[in-house]
């Protein structure tokens, strides 16, 4: 780690933004006075790397990070590392509580080639952020914090750490700046190595035991085995041709027995139709009765129309029927008429009673009013005379009323008689209403009876002259009859014609069955031709007589059949031979099989056979070929066997030799030897040749020689101030230039002080001469203005009331 750039701001006493710039200067000292800031600039760089400062003792606590009166503050720095760049920032609050917290923390990868006032902005790759910063540093430097404060910042006052440190400490130290503990990774990876190795030798082995079967013997049998069998596939062929000659005799002689026995089959199923020996008579007979029929149609067809002209003298029906009607028209209206006018006449006579009835009923209701109106004078009368006083005038005659009447001279009136000539006077009045109404209605229907009669009268004026009814109906019977004659000479025409059509269809199918059987004894003859081998044709067809072609035809077939019977006995004898000779040559074969291991189906075809040879000479090949490739794979896998058990034994004695860190404490041993040994040189020249370092062997601790007591070995820890600060720095500059790990630089706070002049010189000569080196920055920070004089590049620090201030001062 090289730092190049650091920014401060509120950081410590710095109060206000300050940068220092390192990258051009390989040697320089912080000066200034006490409390100026000096030690705060080497915490920034502690701080910037890994979040907290040596001196604030515990780790993790940035509350003295920020500036008390701050509120917010940050620390970044650019460096380089195993010749990359970085860039890391760590920026702090303060909180409404006053408790400071980080803001921000990142690191960056830096591009190298940007300029460096830009450099936070060329970043290549964000590396990590937040509490993932400090162990990305560790990454990126190789090291821990305790570790970087004991070889790369010595802080003020706590330098001499690592003399003093515990030998357990110095070898953790060690460890990680050699990168020892790669070696117990080396040991897990051969352990976990000779595990794999072990299992891959095992499951060889197991795979091995499989193939025993891939043995040579096994190889030169199935070689052999292969070998007969070729010799055999290339000499079956003959063999098979031969059977398939024999399968081909058989076939055919079967197809001629197939042939022969079809044509038995033709000639047995030839019957002669069942109508042929009697359809000639069946014809003549047909022919015969349609003569017949067609000679009783043409006379009937004859009575037919004579009766037809007969009916059609007689004329039409409807000229007699009209007159026939007209007559009973005539009839019935006449009869009509002589009624109405009888209702009428006497209608006019009982009109005449009611007349008289109706006067003596006037002349009685005029009798009864009369009677009524004198019983009601008598009635008013006979009131007035009790109402008469004498001398009062008469309301009748308006004169005195001289003299009283005399009840004797009235005659006696009753109420009585008043009411029941009302009565009568009603019954009047009724009576010869009833009388009005029923002349009136008598006279209505005299009248409406003498209209009807007129009317009747005038009709039957209208009809024609009446004829003479019995002549009339006369005609119609006669008509009547004649439709009658021609209805059934029509009726026995039609039934004649139906019988004659049967008759027809009768010959007709005769003539159809006859053609039917000429037909099938045509083709039932072709087939016969066409089946052939017949010694002798059938005989030849003139269609003459139907039975007798079919009788000879049959005659022939018996013939015929009989010579079919002994083909077929010959074919049968054929087919049985060369069965047999089949036979015999498929067993022959069959044994040559055997001898070869192959035993086919029952009643292979030779194809079959072929296949099965080929298929076994196939099955072998593979069999020879898998035996091979199995040895093959049995010698990989004995090479393999022995190449992992080497393997394994090979990572066993790594791991062995590894075990419990031995070697890593070798190493770290040694390194600790060379790094003392480098030391105790730097200290001798530093001593002026007094002290040497060493290692105790019981403790381990570092010791010095002290040459001035004649070489006695004494603790470091008893040295003074001084010669502490000397064995110090002699480590520290051993340390971070003779290990593995290159420390690009060192930075030493403060113990010059402690130094006499000439011991002074020497320091600063030695760190001159490594400085000259260019292998690492050095960075002091001294009050010792013997030292600061004589480093190249000076940061002056100095502090005000604004806080701590930086300045770069050069020679
Ligand atoms: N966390 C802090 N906050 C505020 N001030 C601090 C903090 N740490 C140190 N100081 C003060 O900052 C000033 C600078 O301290 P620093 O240790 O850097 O001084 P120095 O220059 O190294 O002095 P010396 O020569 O005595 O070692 C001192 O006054 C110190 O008390
Ligand atoms: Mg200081």
């Amino acid at each position: 780690m090289r730092p190049l750039l650091l920014h401060l701001d509120h950081f410590g006493s710095f109060r206000e933004p300050v940068s220092v710039d390192f990258s051009d200067t390989e040697y320089f000292a912080l000066v200034g006075p006490t409390g100026a800031g000096k030690s705060t600039i080497i915490d920034a760089i502690c701080f910037a790397l890994y979040g907290t400062v040596p001196r604030w003792g515990k780790e993790n606590v940035i509350a003295h990070a920020l500036a008390p009166s701050a509120g917010s503050g940050k620390v970044a720095m650019v460096f380089e590392s195993d010749g990359r760049r970085y860039g890391v920032v760590r920026s702090m609050v303060r909180d409404a509580k006053g408790a400071v917290r980080t803001k921000e923390a990142r690191i960056d990868e830096l591009d190298t080639s940007a300029p460096l006032e830009q450099a936070y902005e060329a970043v290549v790759k964000p590396l990590a952020e937040g509490e993932n910063v400090t162990p990305e540093v560790q990454r990126v430097t190789g090291l821990e914090y305790k570790f970087f404060t004991q070889c790369v910042v010595l802080p003020q006052g706590r330098f001499a750490e690592f003399l003093h440190a515990a030998p357990r400490e110095r070898q953790d130290l060690l460890v990680q700046l050699l990168d020892a503990d790669v070696y117990e990774l080396i040991r897990q990876q051969a352990a976990r190595e000779e595990e794999s190795a072990k299992q891959a030798a095992s499951f060889a082995r197991d795979q091995l035991a499989r193939l025993s079967g891939a043995s040579e013997e096994a190889e030169r049998e199935l070689s052999e085995r292969v070998e007969a069998l070729r010799r055999l596939a290339q000499s079956i062929d003959t063999d098979l041709d031969l059977l398939r000659a024999r399968e081909g005799d058989i076939r055919r002689a079967e197809q001629e027995r197939a042939a022969v026995a079809e044509r038995q089959s033709v000639l047995s199923s030839l019957r002669m139709p069942a109508a042929v020996p009697t359809l000639a008579s069946a014809g003549r007979a047909a022919a015969e009765s349609l003569d017949g029929l067609s000679a009783e149609v043409a006379s009937l067809e004859a009575d037919d129309h004579e009766a037809y002209e007969a009916r059609a003298a007689l004329g039409d029906r409807a000229e007699p029927m009209a007159a026939l009607a007209a007559l009973d028209a005539r009839e019935r209206l006449t009869g009509e008429t002589a009624d109405a006018r009888a209702a009428a006449q006497a209608e006019a006579a009982s009109l005449e009673g009611i007349v008289s009835r109706l006067a003596a009923a006037e002349e009685a209701l005029v009798a009864a009013e009369r009677e009524r109106e004198r019983l009601r004078d008598a009635h008013s009368a006979a009131d007035l005379a009790q109402r008469l006083a004498v001398g009062e005038p008469c309301p009748v005659c308006l004169r005195a009323v001289t003299e009283l009447p005399g009840s004797a001279d009235r005659p006696a009136h009753s109420l009585d008689d008043l009411a029941t000539a009302d009565r009568t006077l009603t019954a009047a009045r009724e009576y010869a209403a009833r009388g009005r109404s029923a002349q009136a209605k008598a006279e209505t229907s005299a009248a409406m009876l003498a209209e009807r009669a007129t009317r009747l009268e005038a009709e039957l004026a209208a009809l024609p002259a009446p004829g003479d009814r019995a002549a009339i109906e006369g005609r119609l019977a006669a008509i009547a009859k004649a439709d009658e004659v021609a209805a059934q000479a029509r009726a026995a025409v039609r039934a004649a014609r139906g019988r004659l059509d049967q008759a027809r269809n009768d010959v007709q199918q005769v003539e159809r069955q006859a053609e039917t059987a000429w037909r099938t004894l045509e083709t039932t003859r072709d087939r016969l031709l066409v089946s052939g081998a017949h010694e002798t044709p059938p005989p030849p067809l003139t269609r003459e007589d139907l039975h007798r072609a079919w009788t000879e035809l049959l005659a022939w077939r018996d013939e015929a059949a009989q010579a079919g019977r002994a083909a077929l006995a010959a074919r049968e004898e054929e087919l049985g031979q060369a069965t047999a000779r089949l036979a015999d040559d498929r067993r022959k074969l069959g044994e040559r099989l055997a001898e070869h291991g192959i035993v086919p189906p029952r009643g292979a075809s030779p194809d079959q056979l072929g296949a099965a040879v080929a298929g076994t000479v196939a099955k072998v090949e593979g069999a020879l070929e898998r035996v091979r490739e199995d040895r093959k794979r049995a010698a990989e896998l004995a090479s393999a066997v022995t190449e992992k058990e080497h393997a394994a034994k090979v990572a066993h004695e790594l791991a062995l030799r590894l075990r419990a860190n031995a070697f890593e404490r070798w190493l770290c041993a040694e390194a600790l030897a060379v790094l003392v040994a480098g030391a105790s040189e730097t200290l001798r020249e530093l001593s002026d040749g007094q002290y040497e370092l060493a290692l105790s062997d019981r403790t381990g601790d570092i010791e010095v020689i002290d040459f001035g007591e004649a070489g006695m070995r004494r603790s470091a820890r008893t040295l003074s101030g001084g010669e502490t600060f000397q064995a110090a720095l002699a480590l520290a500059l051993a340390l971070s230039g003779a290990v593995a790990r290159g420390l690009d630089s060192i930075f030493l706070d403060e113990g010059f002080g402690t130094l006499d002049p000439a011991t002074l010189d020497t320091v600063a000569t030695t760190l001159e001469r490594l400085a000259a080196g260019q292998e690492r920055m050095i960075g002091v920070v001294t009050h010792v203005p013997a030292l600061a004089d004589r480093v190249p590049v000076r940061f002056e620090v100095k502090r005000d009331a604004k806080g701590s201030h930086v300045r770069k001062v050069g020679i």
